[in-house]
């Protein structure tokens, strides 16, 4: 099995793609830098919101058992203030991107999409990454019909420590992790293992097609 993993040079992306190496996998790494120890792995160098590289780089890999997709890029803030320009950067990245790679990729088995519990669950200030996310959400729907038998699947994290945390300050990090624990449900924050094993069942579950599968500690229920 070939699987392209884009995003996998970090947190949930990287977890899950050391499943796949553990199972013996041809493991195709792609992100901005994505020269991740430990692992063996081919690794590629692109943007995501580079249509023109994506396109040549999907172009160039050739047949593809499974793709995955876990990149970010930061949009948070209030509606009214929001920064339209990093909102935008958002969709290039999460959205727009994969949708091109999708097009140029030659898949034979399945994708899977990493979306995100805000787009089921209002969070202040989480307006732009809901609105990512449910179009992620939506656009895996159609994918599943138009691309079938082709499975095409999303996982919708919840509060994950991975390194997308590392911008904050280390305290405050850790403080903003602590209060999200707490609220939660099952009274903690995910791992980036936890996550990974929920993308392993939807590359490897012949039978699930379409669906999103909240992997969220009960975040969509508890709207911390
Ligand atoms: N962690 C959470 O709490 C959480 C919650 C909800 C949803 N999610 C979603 O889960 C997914 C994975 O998150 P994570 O926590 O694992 O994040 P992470 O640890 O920050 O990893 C993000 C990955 O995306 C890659 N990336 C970022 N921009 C890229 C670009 N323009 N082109 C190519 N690759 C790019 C990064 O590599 P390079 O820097 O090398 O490019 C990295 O491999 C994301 O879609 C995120 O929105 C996470």
């Amino acid at each position: 099995m070939k699987a392209v993993f884009v995003g996998g040079s970090s947190g949930i992306g990287l977890a899950a793609a050391r499943l796949a190496e553990a199972a013996g996998w041809d493991v195709v790494i792609v992100s901005r830098n994505p020269d991740v120890p430990d692992i063996d792995a081919e690794r590629v160098t692109l943007d995501i919101s580079d249509e023109t590289a994506v396109r040549e780089v999907f172009s160039a890999l050739g047949p593809i058992d499974h793709l995955i997709f876990s990149p970010v890029a930061r949009a948070g803030g209030p509606a009214r203030t929001l920064d339209l320009e990093a909102a935008r950067r958002a969709f290039e990245t999460k959205l727009w991107g994969p949708f091109a790679a999708v097009q140029a990729a030659d898949v034979r088995e399945s994708i899977v999409f990493v979306s995100g519990v805000a787009a089921a669950t209002p969070m202040r200030g989480g307006s732009a990454t809901a609105a990512v996310n449910g179009a992620v959400e939506a656009l895996m729907r159609t994918l599943a019909v138009e691309l079938a038998p082709v499975r095409v699947n999303a996982v919708s994290p919840g509060i994950v420590a991975t390194p997308t945390w590392d911008f904050m300050a280390a305290e405050d990090r850790d403080a903003m992790l602590d209060r999200f624990a707490g609220a939660l449900p099952v009274g903690r924050v995910g791992t980036a293992e936890e996550l990974a094993a929920a993308v392993w069942l939807l590359l490897t579950n012949g039978f699930i097609t379409g669906t999103v599968l909240p992997v969220d500690g009960g975040h969509r229920l508890a709207s911390p």
